[in-house]
């Protein structure tokens, strides 16, 4: 019986490395491959390629940007975003550094109180906190906007805030991811791009009955995903995924949001591509590429 414990403690020492060393270290790691400059270009950079705009701007009720209140229909009710402006009283301007990386990384806001995970912080978890504090020296760039946030309208047991820990401690793994070495840079890009930034698995993979993302599906399409949308799969599946198409007709839906069959992408994905993919550099569009051409086909 002495070995389990001991490959206990190995695992237990090893883990808090391994988190450490994929946000520390230097060199060509993956989230170090965005364009370089100021803290204030590189954070909007990465605010495009996280695609914060949409959610939390009500573009339909002529909302100015950033200062939430954006409707988000779910299966568990219906959320308003937040104001995420600098302003002091409404919006997110008395945060600290440290609250802004706890929210993304730990899901809490400054209060203790659990964020619900319609703010994707699942995904965003995976951030280094050099692109975290980047991504905050951007916003508080902004325009401060005073709107007060409004209530979510949420069914419950989904809108007991006090329930979100046990959610946090099934579906949250805290951190960075470390690159893999044994990977070329465009790809542990391209995986940081997919699921830190872009939080594609949000969309694109389902959901378990409580909200989680199914990670025995990662990545093979939602039959229910935002405004009741279908989201097809993206894994290199030839009949549900994206199998057949090549590198170039990836990286051209990215950028145009044109398909090979001469559609273009609506609703959810088409937002996706005017805020974030279309702005990014090409070679990050590749890196995209390359990584989702590995992720195992599931139909
Ligand atoms: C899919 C929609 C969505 C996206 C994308 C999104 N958010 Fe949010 N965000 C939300 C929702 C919903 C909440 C409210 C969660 C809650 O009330 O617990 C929220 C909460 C927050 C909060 C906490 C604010 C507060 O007052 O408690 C911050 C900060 C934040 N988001 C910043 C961002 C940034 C920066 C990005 C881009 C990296 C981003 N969000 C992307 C939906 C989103
Ligand atoms: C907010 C939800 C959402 C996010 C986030 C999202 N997608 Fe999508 N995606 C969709 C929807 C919905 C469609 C279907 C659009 C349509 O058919 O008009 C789609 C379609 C696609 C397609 C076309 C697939 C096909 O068979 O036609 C690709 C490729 C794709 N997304 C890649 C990505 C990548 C890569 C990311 C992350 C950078 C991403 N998506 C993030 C919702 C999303």
């Amino acid at each position: 019986m002495r070995r389990v414990p001991t490959a206990a403690a190995v695992a237990a020492w090893l883990l808090p490395l391994a988190v450490a060393g994929g946000g520390a270290a230097g060199g060509a790691l993956a989230a170090d491959m965005a364009p370089a400059g100021d803290p204030v270009s590189r954070g909007a950079y990465i605010f495009q390629a996280a695609g914060c705009l949409g959610c939390h701007s009500n573009e339909k009720e002529g909302g100015a940007p950033l200062a939430g209140g954006r409707a988000l229909a779910t299966p568990f009710g219906t959320f308003h975003t937040p104001n995420i402006t600098p302003d002091p009283e409404t919006g997110i301007g008395r945060w600290s550094d440290a609250d802004f990386i706890r929210a993304f990384r730990e899901g809490l806001r400054p209060d203790g109180a659990a964020l619900f995970p319609a703010f994707p912080y699942a995904s965003y978890t995976r951030m280094t906190d050099r692109d975290l504090l980047d991504l905050k020296a951007y916003l508080f760039s902004q325009p401060a906007v005073a709107a007060p946030n409004k209530p979510h309208d949420l069914t419950p047991p989904f809108s007991w805030r006090f329930l979100l820990p046990v959610w946090q401690w099934m579906y949250l793994t805290p951190g960075p991811v470390p690159d893999d070495p044994a990977k070329p840079p465009a790809w542990n890009r391209g995986r940081y791009l997919v699921d830190a930034l872009g939080h594609c698995g949000e969309c694109h993979s389902p959901r378990t009955l409580m909200g989680g993302m199914d990670a025995g599906r990662y990545l093979a399409g939602n039959p229910d995903g935002p405004d009741g949308d279908k989201v097809p799969g993206i894994t290199g599946a030839e009949s549900k995924g994206i199998g057949d198409w090549s590198d170039g007709d990836l990286t051209l839906l990215l950028e145009t949001g044109l398909t090979p069959e001469g559609d273009v992408v609506g609703g959810a994905m088409g937002e996706v591509v005017r805020n974030s993919t279309s702005k990014l550099t090409a070679d990050d569009r590749a890196a995209i590429a390359a990584y989702l051409r590995t992720v195992p086909a599931k139909d």
